[in-house]
C-alpha cells in the first residue's frame, strides 16, 4: 500500500507559502491508519522500549495505537497548564516568542527506555524541547519516531538520537 495516496497536502496553511501535509485522510481510511501503526510499530520494536510517550495533541493520534500494539503503555506530554499533579516543565524558543511542554514527574521511572511519538518532523524543535524534557526525568530516549518527515527542513540535525519516519517530503 502506498501510503503516501492517504496524505492530502493542502497549500496556503497555516500561513501563505505554507505546503501543509494533512493525515485527515489517513486516520479516516482505516486500511492506511491500520498499515501506518503496523509499519510504524514494526521499526520501533528493535528499540525494545518500555514506555512510549506522545506530544501533544497529534503525537497522541500515534502514541496510543502504538502502545496498544507493542503491548506497553503510554506517557503524555502535554502544552502548559494542562496536566495535574507534580510536573517538570521545559520552554524553548520558537520562529516568534516561547512555548512550554510538561510532564508528570513520576511518568517515567529512572532508566526506563522510551521512544517519543509525534505525527510530523519539521524543523525538529518540538521533539528536541520533548527529548530535553523526558531526560528531566530520567527517561532512557532511544528513538523518535514520527509518521511524515520534511526533510528539507533538517529537523533530524537537531535530534541526537536515532529519527524513524515512515514517509519523507522533500519540499
Ligand atoms: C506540529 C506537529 C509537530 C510539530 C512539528 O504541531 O504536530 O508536533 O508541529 O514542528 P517542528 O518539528 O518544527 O517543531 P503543532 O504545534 O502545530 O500542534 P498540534 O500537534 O497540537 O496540532
Ligand atoms: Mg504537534
Amino acid at each position: 500500500m502506498n501510503l503516501k495516496e492517504h496524505i492530502r497536502g493542502i497549500q496556503d496553511f497555516p500561513k501563505p507559502g505554507i505546503l501543509f501535509y494533512d493525515i485527515s485522510p489517513m486516520l479516516a481510511h482505516g486500511e492506511a491508519w491500520k498499515t501506518a501503526i503496523e509499519r510504524l510499530a514494526d521499526a520501533i520494536r528493535p528499540h525494545k522500549p518500555d514506555l512510549l510517550v506522545g506530544i501533544e495533541s497529534r503525537g497522541f493520534l500515534v502514541a496510543a495505537p502504538l502502545a496498544l500494539a507493542l503491548g506497553i503503555g503510554f506517557v503524555m506530554v502535554r502544552k502548559h497548564g494542562k496536566l495535574p499533579g507534580d510536573k517538570i516543565a521545559h520552554s524553548y524558543d520558537l520562529e516568534y516568542g516561547t512555548d512550554t511542554i510538561e510532564v508528570q514527574a513520576d511518568a517515567v521511572e529512572p532508566g526506563q527506555r522510551v521512544v517519543v511519538l509525534d505525527d510530523l518532523l519539521a524543523t525538529g524543535g518540538t521533539m528536541a524541547a520533548a527529548i530535553n524534557l523526558l531526560r528531566q526525568v530520567g527517561a532512557d530516549v532511544r528513538a523518535a519516531a514520527f509518521l511524515v518527515e520534511l526533510t528539507f527542513l533538517n529537523g533530524r540535525d537537531k535530534l541526537d538520537v536515532e529519527a524513524i519516519s515512515l514517509l519523507s517530503y522533500d519540499s
